[in-house]
């Protein structure tokens, strides 16, 4: 059954979403703003927020970056709104828009320009009556997070007399424990918890909210959403792209760190979270730490790590990871990591977690496999025939985040003909078809959030601290004992045999995506 019959207009969409909520007056400093993450992601999404009316009349942006960009600054912006789509050059909407974008150069240790920083917001402030209210959007490398919190601190733009002052803080925040919490304590000496807004930017898109909603909006799935009915739960987070040029960062980082700490992790705090008691920043905050502080350590001989060698991908060859560029040629950095790991509480004691995570895999797949256990007799089990009908199969929820988002439910329908043969077919619900549009960037939803001061969908301090708690040793462990067999994987494949090993040792396989 294709869910296309519940069709929802996009009009509707909006209508209903719920997100007709207008922030207060306020200029986005954006920091690091000549990056990539800027151009293509930042302005796009703030532009569709315009469009869709739920910026504040009262608006502005400030670039801050380094170069000595003026009007280039908003140029090179307009390139990346045009290019992110749904948007006509000549637009005069557009052109408002970019008429509010700002540029201001300065280095990033440098006393002086934030002085000059804070005049020109006082002046901008005049102009477009944001009356003080700033969101400071830290895209920079993660070096630079606590210079800039301090900064803006003396120079009084962290407290200002009027308006409200957030800060976003991309990823990677800290790159273990210590330095998270480190991080942690740099900044909560300048800005409260209130003002912090840890981006996750997986937080922000609509299929990650959607396991909130599939959860708790229905009443169907909860009663069976626990130990006594689930086998295993598997979250694969594949890309099939390398490391995009980026050889520096990748080797500090891996796929531990890239990945699994963050993403992987939310993702699992989102499938095994308790119902909070509702729909508010601490409530579901709480629930999710609660989570990550019942699984228990993840021993080494629960993890898998690899790293890719050359081979094909979508037809094309592509070189291994030691050979990219300004990567180390006998690197250790792992591109494939994979854990097993189990929740201890009341619902899910007995159930296994698997995770995966790597670059150059068979394909680019995030999704989430929720596996039922089997019935208590399988009646049918001598009619079966031959194919993928063969055996009786577990009845499966998958939850794709990207691509091709949506949820579908596997379970067996009789095979039409006079034996009493059963085949797993597929009920699937497809975003794109059910409500006429894809699912927005996560960087709009979260940006708005943001300015509204929501935090639901952001990491607290408690939450970053209890998944890097998990992830260390783990990380140690793997940094003494450097790995024998890398490259391990060729790339266009699913990863190394140690990842299947962690699966087959207990009778189960990671699913095909
Ligand atoms: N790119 C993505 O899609 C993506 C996705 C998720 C997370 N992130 C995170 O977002 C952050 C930014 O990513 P990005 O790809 O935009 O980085 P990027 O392309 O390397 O840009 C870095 C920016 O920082 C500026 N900068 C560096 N050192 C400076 C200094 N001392 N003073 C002033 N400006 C300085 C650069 O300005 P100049 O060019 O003028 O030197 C540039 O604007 C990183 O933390 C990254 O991990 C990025």
């Amino acid at each position: 059954m294709a869910t296309t019959e519940i069709t929802i207009s996009p009009e509707e969409v909006k209508a209903s979403s719920g997100t007709e909520r207008v922030p207060d007056p306020c200029i986005v400093v954006i920091f690091g703003a000549s990056g990539d993450l800027t151009k293509k992601k930042l302005l796009p999404a703030l532009y569709h927020l315009e469009q869709g009316g739920l910026l504040p009349e009262k608006f502005a942006v400030v670039g801050v970056a380094r170069r000595p960009l003026t009007d280039e600054f908003a140029k090179d912006m307009r390139e990346g709104i045009l290019s992110g789509g749904g948007v006509e050059d000549g637009d005069s909407k557009l052109d408002e828009f970019i008429a509010k974008v700002n540029y201001h150069a300065m280095n990033f240790d440098d006393a002086d320009g934030y002085t000059k920083l804070k005049a020109l917001l006082e002046t901008l402030d005049k102009k477009y009556g944001t009356n003080g209210g700033r969101l400071f959007y830290l895209a920079t490398a993660p070096g630079y997070f606590a210079e800039i919190v301090h900064q803006l601190g003396a120079h009084g733009m962290a407290k200002p007399e009027k308006g409200t002052v957030r800060v976003i803080i991309e990823k990677p925040f800290g790159h273990d424990l210590q330095s998270a919490r480190e991080l942690n304590d740099d900044v909560n000496q300048v800005l409260s918890e209130d003002q912090i807004f840890r981006i996750d930017h997986y937080l922000g898109k609509e299929t990650v909210q959607n396991i909130l909603v599939f959860r708790f909006a229905n009443g169907i799935f909860e009663p069976i959403w626990n130990r006594n009915f689930i086998d295993h739960v598997q979250i694969t987070a594949a890309e099939n792209i390398g490391i995009e040029g980026r050889g520096p960062f990748y080797e500090k980082a891996g796929a531990l760190r890239d990945v699994v700490q963050n993403h992987v992790m939310e993702l699992l705090s989102f499938v095994a979270m308790e119902p909070p008691v509702s729909f508010g920043a601490a409530p579901i905050r709480t629930e999710k730490i609660k989570v990550w502080k019942a699984i228990q350590s993840i021993p080494l001989e629960d993890t898998a790590r690899g790293q890719y060698s050359a081979g094909t991908i979508e037809g094309k060859p592509v070189i291994g990871y030691r050979q990219e560029d300004r990567v180390d040629p006998a690197s250790n950095t792992e591109t494939f990591a994979a854990l097993r790991l189990e929740i201890e509480n009341w619902r899910w004691a007995g159930v296994p977690f698997y995770l995966r995570a790597g670059k150059r895999l068979a394909k680019r797949a995030t999704e989430i496999t929720i596996q039922f256990k089997q019935p208590p007799l399988l009646l049918f089990k001598d009619t079966n025939g031959s194919g993928k009908c063969d055996e009786i199969q577990p009845n499966i929820i998958s939850m794709r985040i990207q691509p091709n988002d949506g949820i579908s439910l596997r379970f067996a329908a009789k095979v039409p003909g006079p034996t009493m043969q059963s085949c797993p077919v597929n009920m699937d619900f497809n975003y794109a078809t059910a409500f006429g549009v894809s699912s927005a960037n996560g960087y709009e939803r979260l940006l708005l959030d943001a300015m509204l001061g929501d935090a639901t969908l952001f990491a607290h301090r408690d939450g970053v601290e209890a998944t890097w708690a998990l992830m260390t040793p783990i990380l140690e462990g793997w940094a003494a004992t450097p790995p024998k067999d890398f490259p391990n994987y060729v790339a266009g494949s699913w990863g190394p045999k140690t990842s299947d090993a962690l699966l087959a040792r207990d009778g189960r396989k990671w699913r095909q995506q």
